[in-house]
């Protein structure tokens, strides 16, 4: 028999801290990462891109199969174009919301995001992990912190990477996008029952990846470091 792939699915809102927390973490175990926002804010710019109606569930569902994307150290790629700032872009975040919302969608890019589950293990964040593209995981995370401390992380590092922003409107979209993305039907945003709840107001980056780190080692899936 061949052993599972290890999977520790870290989802939570928005700037949650949820994608440094899981890049870091994959890192210190030599594992994989799938950032699956990602993947949902790359559809949302090549519709955009292509004009498409952000409510054509079966146009968006087809262009999710068909979609040729990459990630390479990194960088993400769209349609042969590094669009790795682009997809940074609360305009691309918001419209990943929306189209995140649609069932067909949803299950477009399910095989694209399990494709990532490849030896010696995946850390995986976003909304849904735990609960619907790996429910198998051995560790599930919800992180958490208030609105306005996310709201001030993403100031931060739209800044750093050159966009703009303003504190109010982020705050504002951000709360938005927390509704949409927790009262949908499907896959909503909420904890999954076997989710271990951090909440990351107070803590540092490192404090956060050592409390993942911690668990996993306490479950036996990865080795004392
Ligand atoms: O994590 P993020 O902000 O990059 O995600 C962008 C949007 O994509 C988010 O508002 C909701 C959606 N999303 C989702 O529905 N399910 C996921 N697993 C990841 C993201």
């Amino acid at each position: 028999m061949v052993a599972a792939v290890p999977v520790i699915a870290i989802d939570g809102p928005t700037a949650s801290g949820k994608g440094t927390v899981a890049g870091l973490v994959a890192e210190r175990l030599g594992w994989h990462y799938l950032d699956s926002g990602a993947i949902y804010r790359l559809l949302a710019l090549a519709a955009l891109k292509r004009g498409l109606d952000l409510t054509d569930e079966t146009g968006l569902a087809v262009l999710g199969r068909e979609l040729d994307a990459g990630f390479v150290d990194g960088r993400i790629w769209l349609d042969g174009e590094d669009v790795s700032l682009d997809v940074r872009r609360e305009t691309t975040g918001n419209a990943a919301s929306k189209i995140a919302a649609l069932p067909a969608v949803r299950v477009a890019l399910l095989a694209r995001q399990q494709a990532f589950c490849v030896a010696p293990g995946l850390v995986a964040d976003g909304r849904d992990m735990g609960s619907v593209v790996f429910p198998a995981s051995f560790l599930k995370i919800f992180l958490t912190a208030t609105a306005e401390s996310r709201a001030e992380r993403r100031y931060k590092q739209l800044i750093e990477k050159g966009l703009a922003a303003n504190i109010d409107d982020l705050l504002r979209d951000l709360q938005e996008r927390d509704a949409r993305d927790a009262s949908r039907a499907i896959a909503p945003l909420r904890p999954c029952e076997d989710a271990i709840v951090l909440d990351t107001t107070k803590l540092s980056i490192d404090d956060a990846v050592h409390f993942v780190l911690n668990l996993a080692v306490q479950r036996g899936v990865v080795p004392v470091a």
